[in-house]
């Protein structure tokens, strides 16, 4: 029996997770978690404290030399058994990130299977990851007595900082590679999300990992978080979420490897020669799942000006038939995760309405759920043409020539990922080439998956990669041993 929670009156305080134990934070502080639709609390989660972060760092660092230790084979026993615990826990997990990040039950559903995956994945890419040798004469006037062994070794213990809209997912995503690498990981949930991610330990906990090897650790960003990245226990931090707090992060931590997944603003690129159908099917469904809280939607249109009020129409007519409600409904346009973002929305649109945009559909709020709003006509000189609004605002640029898509598209401070939709393969190439971001996706909505796929942001949308094999690259270092044979 675990014990993740305490229950009193109406709502559970969820605990720590420290050296294998569900522990309350001496703090005596619970942080209120508020559900983003039922606008009540779900539960609480305990606000660490400093002392509390280093005895969590301290055990990790225990424990991972002696898991650094243990054969691949046994690291992927613990492994499997998380994610079959995960996929045991589905119904319940799923339940969870509806009531705390508003996803609908089959999108968090998706969500804990799409993580039990990774997991699998992860075990059998690093078990088939090797090292490499090198001979010493291939260098002019090097021997052939010398021969280098590299290796991959970890890195030590793991901070591992998921953002709140893929609360269980993008936290193993993180976790998963980090142990299989041989790593300890101090997990720091976003805290929109922070109970999600507790359920997903207690699966953890169910596996019997090591005592001390993945550690919880939950509170308030703004009174840990430069703790946690400043400390000098982590070795790594693999952080996702918006691009502020990750360039901040990357100021505060010293001589520690960093992957960083931050904002974007995904360009959808459609030629006049596009497939307009398909391509508004791939846009609709890339900028307004889960309400465009994702990092990878689709933030911008650029349209060449011949075919934009056909694709207007198309999209319009599509717009106006996605269900926008209650997670709990399975609407694929649900609240946002609080009143900030939502006015932050607002504010977008509404400076681009007042600088000449053309209204097509939406506009309408009810609280923090934003309807779907399509822009027409968008300018440059409209903050909705450049900032990443996280919610359900599409904004259409409308272009003469290819070459101005490219230069618009390049011209943000982001660079994660950009849609091009053509049925010119050759065309297609020629502006993937010249986009600057980290995947260019042709004829299809910009994501992430398959995760197995390289997950690269560049500017200001990140740095380093993930991915599986990537992640796991990210995770450890090269460490060369020379053999030095006698002559
Ligand atoms: O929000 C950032 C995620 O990495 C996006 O993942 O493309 O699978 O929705 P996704």
């Amino acid at each position: 029996m675990t014990f993740t929670a305490l229950t009193s009156s109406s709502v559970s305080t969820y605990k720590l997770y420290i050296n294998g134990k569900w522990e309350q934070s001496k703090s005596g502080q619970a942080i209120d978690i508020q559900s983003p639709y039922l606008y009540e609390a779900i539960g609480k989660v305990q606000a660490i404290t400093k002392e509390e972060v280093d005895e969590a760092i301290h055990f990790a660092q225990k424990a991972q030399k002696e898991w650094a230790d243990i054969s691949l084979q046994e690291r992927a026993k613990y492994l499997y058994k998380w994610a079959d615990e995960l996929v045991n826990m589905q119904d319940e997990i799923a339940e969870v990130i509806k009531k705390e990040v508003g996803k609908s039950y089959k999108d968090a559903k998706s969500e804990v299977v799409r993580t039990a995956d990774f997991i699998r994945y992860t075990v059998e890419e690093a078990l088939h990851i090797h090292g490499e040798s090198m001979r010493g004469d291939s260098f002019p006037g090097g021997s052939q007595s010398k021969i280098a062994i590299i290796q991959r070794v970890p890195l030590g213990v793991v901070l591992a900082i998921p953002p709140f809209n893929y609360p269980v997912n993008l936290a193993a995503a993180k976790l998963a590679p980090a142990l299989m690498a041989g790593n300890a990981v101090i997990f720091k949930p976003a805290t929109q999300g922070a109970i999600s991610g507790t359920k997903m330990i207690e699966a953890l906990h169910k596996a019997e990992f090591p005592k001390g090897l993945v550690n919880l650790v939950t509170g308030r960003g703004s009174v840990i978080g430069d703790y946690l990245v400043e400390h000098k226990g982590i070795n790594m931090i693999s952080f996702t979420g918006g691009t502020n707090t990750g360039v901040n992060l990357a100021k505060k931590a010293s001589m520690v490897p960093l992957v960083l997944e931050l904002g974007g603003k995904d360009p959808g690129i459609v030629r006049e020669d596009a497939d307009l159908q398909e391509a508004a099917k791939h846009i609709i469904s890339g900028a307004f799942s889960y309400s465009g809280q994702r990092c990878t939607a689709i933030k911008r249109v650029l349209v060449h000006e011949s075919v934009a009020n056909e694709l207007i129409g198309i999209l319009k007519e599509e717009i106006e038939k996605l269900s926008v409600g209650s997670p709990e409904d399975g609407s694929m346009v649900v609240p946002l995760i609080d009143d900030q973002s939502a006015n932050f929305v607002q504010g977008l649109i509404d400076d681009a309405i007042k600088k000449g945009a053309t209204l097509v559909t939406g506009n309408k709020r009810e609280r923090n759920l934003v309807y779907p709003t399509l822009l027409d006509h968008v300018t440059e000189d409209m903050r909705v043409a450049w900032e990443e609004p996280f919610g359900p605002v599409l904004p259409v640029i409308r272009v003469s020539s290819d070459e101005e898509a490219i230069n618009i598209a390049n011209e943000s401070e982001f660079g994660l990922q950009a849609s091009v939709f053509t049925k010119d393969i050759n065309k297609a190439f020629a502006i993937a080439n010249k986009i600057e971001t980290g995947s260019v996706q042709i004829n299809g909505r910009t994501e992430r998956g398959p995760d197995h796929f390289p997950f690269i942001g560049v500017k200001g949308s990140g740095m380093g990669a993930q991915g599986i094999r990537k992640s796991i690259e990210s995770m450890t270092r090269e460490k060369v041993t020379v053999l030095n044979l006698a002559e």
